[in-house]
């Protein structure tokens, strides 16, 4: 008897020892015994315990043991055999390599625990991982490798979904920023044997990489239209609070010209039954950012008069105070002359916005139905002056008009660590020859990287529910980018949450409550 024969009849023999054998000896097989507890206390002063199961290599070929590992979280309220969401949360900010965190209690990890959901954290490779090989340094994580390594913690969890705790048919994943841009790539590729050899070298188990839903804030994709729409949308404000130089002018509207274009090869039609071009996008744009200081005025925010909201301007006396023909003055009301606070009140009685004293700042409108129309030139300039924008290119910035390497430029870049332009636009201008183009194998790196080019693919399995968050004073990238991205994903008969949040800067997993009643309200379904 050979040794092999002589192991098969001890495994046959021996069902409960055979078991634990074929556990080693496949290392992607995920082994319940091997936790620890660990306790979270969370803000409202509860606590949440869990078995951790950290340190899992989620890939058998490991070329970066400090990132390619993923973390495992489980209630321990939850019984054996319960099928509940997992939440996979990616930490990935910057397209920078991200290692495997614990859960935190301000954020949508330690609520999801709290609310009896598996949490899965991997890390991933990112543009500034390196190993030494040789004495060299190998640039690990450029793209699309950070990405192959959160598809494969997706392939682990559905292999081992028989062993595990959560349902693998029910996985949300959650990122924000380049990290919201993974969610969404997670979202649009499911299964996309594209993405399969470099899974298969890896040593990712095999197997169903898809997932059910995709929570993505302010995602930072679309990178290789992401410079043209950005100009597009901002270069109204060139000669104003951007303040660019002709130089920087002349290849802003170079790029906003390619917008157009893009914008019709998208195809997109708004919910009201409108094909999405350039002549009508300001308009829709300006109606989601409307319904977003709308819903922030009900809640009782307060908006500032000056940022080019528009309260039904109309409806308000003359400034002389005088009431127009058969209009009883209100109690109180000065009939003649500007009323007390330098400003004529609405004819509807619900009063105007107020002033500052003297009219100086800040003046405030917090009425809660009075969005007539918003000023968009204004808007965005207001959006510039919290924030200063990118300069042109917003993305693709290397080398032209002398700028350092973008996040991007780096995480496109070889694994030597030298930074790559990855439109023709860019690589043009920076290497001042203007027949120069993006060489094949980069194209298919930048190809694997946007999701606008999987949504609706026949090869690919999309995630069915989406939740997609970009901040309304939020300039990392255009409103362009989430707002064609949510708009591809209706047209494609997702089902999308989407929003653009007053007042929100560049951020995530912020208003928990909102995101999880959408999980529950969403695991619920088919
Ligand atoms: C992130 C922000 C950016 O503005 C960008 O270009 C890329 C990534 C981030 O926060 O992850």
């Amino acid at each position: 008897m050979n040794m092999k024969t002589g192991l098969l009849l001890f495994m046959a023999i021996s069902g409960t020892v055979s078991r634990t054998s074929a556990q080693t000896t496949d290392p992607l097989r995920f082994d319940p015994e091997n936790y620890t507890v660990q306790t979270l206390q969370m803000p409202d002063g509860s606590s949440v315990s869990y078995k951790a199961y950290e340190g899992i290599h989620y890939v058998t070929n490991v070329e970066d043991p400090a990132y390619q590992t993923l973390n495992l979280y489980v209630p321990e309220t939850l019984e054996a055999g319960t099928a509940v969401p997992i939440l996979l949360r990616t930490y990935v900010g910057g397209y920078m390599a991200s290692t495997a965190k614990t859960p935190s209690a301000t954020d949508a990890t330690g609520r999801a625990l709290s609310e009896g959901y598996v949490v899965c954290i991997p890390g991933s490779r990112g543009s500034n991982s390196v190993v030494s090989e040789n004495g060299k340094d190998i640039y690990t994580g450029i793209a699309p490798n950070g990405l192959l390594d959160l598809k494969a913690a997706v392939r682990y969890l559905h292999y081992n979904d028989d062993v595990m705790p959560g349902d693998a048919d029910r996985i949300f994943t959650d990122g924000t920023s380049a990290g919201g841009a993974m969610s969404a790539l997670l979202g649009a590729t499911g299964n996309c044997p594209e993405y399969a050899p470099y899974l298969e070298r890896m040593g990712a188990a095999p197997g169903r990489d898809d997932v059910f839903a995709s929570i993505c804030y302010c995602p930072i994709t679309d990178l290789d239209h992401a410079d043209s729409e950005y100009e597009w949308l901002y270069g109204c404000t060139n000669d104003g609070v951007r303040g660019l130089d002709s130089a920087q002018k002349r290849i802003s509207s170079e790029l906003a010209a390619q917008c157009p274009a893009y914008l019709e090869s998208l195809n997109l039609t708004t919910p009201d039954g409108e094909k999405l071009t350039a002549d009508n996008y300001r308009e829709y744009l300006k109606k989601l950012l409307m319904a977003s200081a709308h819903k922030a005025l009900e809640a009782g925010a307060e908006i500032p008069d000056s940022i080019g909201i528009v309260f039904y301007q109309e409806k308000r006396l003359p400034v002389s105070g005088h009431l127009p023909e058969g209009m009883a003055p209100r109690p109180g009301h000065p009939q003649n002359g500007r009323p007390q606070n330098g400003r004529p009140e609405m004819l509807d009685g619900r009063g105007a916005p107020s002033f500052g004293p003297g009219g100086g700042a800040p003046r405030f409108n917090n009425r809660t139905d009075f969005v007539a129309d918003i000023d968009l030139d204004v808007y965005l300039a207001y959006v510039a002056s919290v924030t200063p924008l990118k300069t042109p290119p917003a993305f693709d910035a290397w080398g032209v008009l002398g700028s350092p390497a973008s996040p991007e430029n780096k995480v496109f870049g070889n694994e030597q660590g030298e930074p790559a332009n990855f439109t023709d636009f860019s690589l043009r201008q920076h290497s001042q020859d203007g027949d120069a183009a993006i060489d094949p194998a980069l194209q298919q790196r930048i190809y694997l990287m946007n999701p606008m080019n999987f949504i609706g693919a026949s090869d690919s399995t999309l995630a069915g529910h989406w939740f997609i968050r970009h901040g309304a004073r939020d300039r990392d990238t255009s409103f362009l980018v989430p707002i064609n991205l949510a708009t591809k994903l209706q047209n494609t008969g997702a089902d999308v949450d989407f929003a653009l949040p007053w007042n929100r800067p560049h951020s995530g997993d912020y208003n928990l409550d909102e995101l999880f009643e959408w999980i529950k309200r969403t695991a619920s379904a088919r």
